[in-house]
């Protein structure tokens, strides 16, 4: 009788250790059956707060709450057993204090079980950082574009277009790389800066909109499903699920109206 070993679950360690080595693959998913898919083939899923736009139709993510990040998170969880679970810190559950991040950051793990947060913003999130790492949370930084700064950044631009601007990007980078992160996502960064930082850090560095040369890679993943009907310019998009649907959901509504819906293997007897 052969006994099935329990899949173990990629670790922040494990993540941690592949700078500079295998790249990192992952992928944002909200709920369990993408989940389950792209648990067989990535390193990390990300609970994205992108959640707030992609599964509840909002503009941006600053409505999004931790009690949905939450409900995100279990789903994920749910549906996965061998990637590493990181789940988004949502706007204004983080920015106040170090406190108020671990009293939100606790919770987040312990009602969805995964193993690790993600919080935007680089040198001024340093402090926070430190404070959640060293009381045993991992934190996965998040710089460059920053979507919960639109406001201030005054929308989505792609950031160090500027090189006057690079230090800075530079310092945010070592920050929080210094303050105990284990990996930091670079969102919309002009590709030099983003291989710099790359070179400059400890810890593995993943791109969105930045550089082939970072450490891993992520997407949002109805983005390159096709999905999104305007994907950021970026993105490679790998299939047409929404045409798929759309031609799926059209098919039936045939059926049934014609009558023709196949009733012996659709209802029960
Ligand atoms: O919310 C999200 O999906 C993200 C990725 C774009 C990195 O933060």
């Amino acid at each position: 009788m052969s006994v099935q070993k329990p899949v173990r679950r990629i670790t922040v360690p494990q993540i941690a250790a592949r700078k500079g080595g295998e790249p990192i693959v992952s992928l944002t998913s909200y709920h369990a059956h993408t989940a389950a898919i792209v648990d067989k083939h990535a390193d990390f899923i990300l609970v994205g707060d992108s959640l707030g736009m992609v599964m509840h139709g909002m503009d941006s993510t600053l409505g999004v709450t931790v009690e949905m990040m939450i409900t995100h998170g279990r789903a994920v969880m749910r549906g996965s057993q061998r990637a590493l679970v990181v789940v988004d810190m949502p706007f204004g559950s983080y920015e106040e204090s170090p406190a108020v991040a671990f009293r939100n950051a606790a919770r987040i793990i312990q009602e969805t079980g995964c193993g690790a947060v993600k919080l935007e913003g680089g040198a001024r999130m340093a402090e926070t950082i430190r404070f959640l790492t060293e009381r045993g949370i991992p934190v996965m930084a998040h710089i460059g574009l920053t979507p919960q700064s639109s406001n201030v950044l005054g929308g989505f631009k792609t950031q160090g277009r500027d090189t006057d601007s690079w230090p800075l990007h530079e310092a945010d980078a070592r920050d929080v790389a210094e303050a105990g992160a284990f990996a930091m996502v670079l969102e919309g960064m002009v590709e030099p800066l983003a291989a710099r930082i790359t070179k400059q850090v400890a810890i593995p560095t993943i791109g969105i909109g930045a550089s082939a040369e970072c450490d891993g890679q992520i997407l949002v993943l109805e983005d390159m499903l096709g999905l999104n009907p305007k994907p950021p310019k970026f993105v490679k998009v790998y299939g047409d699920l929404g045409g798929r649907i759309e031609q799926a959901v059209s098919e039936y509504a045939g059926e049934v109206r014609s009558r023709a819906f196949p009733t012996d293997d659709q209802t029960y007897r």
